[in-house]
């Protein structure tokens, strides 16, 4: 059984709790796309852990973790989270790493920086990992890829080439700031290779027999759809793909395999980073949801901008992902707001829309229409059965789910793994009565539209 699971708005959509309480079922956990941009908060026993490359899926004893091919990994960054895990009593010994992941190499960071400042007013906001240099190399063609650091000659040969010729002329010439050594980076990397080489596996067939024998694989998203290349609101978007088509193609799953795409979304919306977001609140309001919703990025500890749900978004992204159930995180959040808000189409140029259009000056400029409905005054971060949320925060989802076009099945009411609600008839059923087991979901006649 395979599970796909996206974020269905501009990432933080509280993904890691998710991915966490379905991994406890899970044989295999991969992580498609993406890098150490992602930042996955995941509580557990009490601990807190913040995994930016790692599959949540490591802190169960089961599961194999997996960085697929579709993963920049920053490999200095990938070694420190292991010995983290590691410290705190984890075993690492499930985790395999893609040998065809490309790698951040140490000019991707320092570029990612200095294109940003070139952009001046009009830079995008990025996270300086060095993600969308890594990506742009590996479109053209002179990226370098995980399995490449165990091949010391080849990686000296392919470096003077990129370094000698594309590299550093950039760095020099257009940046003038310092070019960078080819021996110290063969040698820093090549430790690297030592240190990663019982983990570095051509995932193809792993993959495949998981897929024979049947395993419940969890494709762990990173990100958002709003932030895909293709349907984000390009250029604002992160360099990768964060919607279904892009867990495929980052891990080598075939569409025909796929029996649920879960996609998860917070009870408001949030951005870090520049770009359209209609329903923005830059009032106190916004500020109040920021501070109750500790709306502070996992991985830049910048502020995330804030807003009114976005059911055009959701609908949007549920139509391009094929989602077919929603897990609503954050719920809690919204606990003493009064009335609260629903985005439910957008108004551009005297016309009603009920997707965000692809001209993002358009989507800059477009007016939110919204629905009022009542809030619910009342804390819900103990509730664990729908019976115990208060009726107006039912009704509120319920809109969701008519609005978006799909179920919100599971409803997080805080970090903590019981702080989560597993609604009514809910086809993720078998999910929830045995973790061990993910089964097909059949796909309802009723669904909403
Ligand atoms: P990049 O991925 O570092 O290139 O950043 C591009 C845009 O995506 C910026 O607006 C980032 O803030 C945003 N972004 C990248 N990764 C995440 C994430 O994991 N959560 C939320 N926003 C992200
Ligand atoms: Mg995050």
């Amino acid at each position: 059984m395979v599970v796909i699971l996206v974020g269905g708005q501009w990432g933080d959509e509280g993904k890691g709790k998710i991915i966490d309480l379905l991994s406890e079922g899970a044989d295999m956990v991969i992580r498609s796309q993406g890098g150490n941009n992602a930042g996955h908060t995941v509580v557990s026993a009490g601990q807190e852990f913040r995994f930016h490359l790692i599959p949540s899926g490591i802190l169960y004893p089961d599961a194999a973790c997996v960085i697929g091919n579709g993963v920049v990994l920053d490999p200095r960054v990938l070694l420190e989270e292991m010995e983290q895990v590691e410290s705190r009593g984890i075993s690492i010994d499930r985790l395999l790493i893609s040998d065809r992941a490309h790698l951040i190499m140490p000019w991707h960071p320092i570029l990612d920086r200095l294109e940003e400042e070139q952009r001046g007013d009009d830079r995008l906001g990025t996270t300086w990992r060095g993600i969308g240099p890594a990506y742009a190399d590996k479109i053209r063609r002179i990226g370098f890829r995980a399995g490449d650091l165990l091949k010391p000659r080849f990686l000296e040969k392919k470096l003077g080439f990129v370094l000698a010729k594309i590299k550093n002329p950039i760095l020099r010439d257009l940046y003038g700031v310092e070019p960078l050594d080819r021996e110290q980076i063969l040698r820093e990397y090549t430790k690297y290779g030592e240190r990663l080489r019982p983990y570095l596996r051509d995932i193809f067939p792993i993959v495949q027999e998981a897929l024979a024998r049947g395993d419940r694989i969890l494709l762990e998203g990173a990100q958002g759809s709003m932030l895909d290349l293709d349907f984000g609101t390009y250029p604002y978007v992160t360099s990768s793909s964060p919607s279904a088509g892009g867990a495929l193609t980052g891990s080598g799953i075939p569409p025909t395999r796929v029996d649920l795409t879960l996609g998860v979304f917070k009870a408001y919306s949030t951005r870090v980073g520049y770009g359209p977001m209609p329903t923005e609140l830059l009032d106190p309001l916004g500020e109040q949801i920021r501070r109750v919703g500790k709306e502070f990025g996992t991985t830049t500890g910048r502020a995330r901008r804030v807003g009114w749900f976005d059911a055009v978004v959701a609908r949007y992204t549920v139509a391009l992902n094929g989602i077919q159930s929603i897990a609503l995180t954050k719920l809690d959040v919204l606990d003493e707001l009064d009335p609260i808000r629903i985005c439910t189409a957008y108004r551009s140029k005297g016309e009603l829309l009920r997707y965000p259009m692809s001209n993002i000056s358009h989507l800059k400029h477009c007016e939110p229409v919204y629905e009022e409905l009542p809030g619910w005054r009342s804390a819900t971060s103990s509730a664990r059965k729908p019976e115990d949320l208060p009726k107006a925060a039912r009704t509120y989802l319920d809109r969701i789910s008519e609005l978006s076009g799909a179920p919100v099945d599971i409803v997080s009411v805080g970090a903590a793994r019981d702080q989560t609600i597993w609604m009514d008839g809910s086809r993720l059923g078998a999910l929830r009565d045995s973790h061990k087991r993910l089964q097909p979901v059949e796909q309802s006649q009723d669904q909403p539209r």
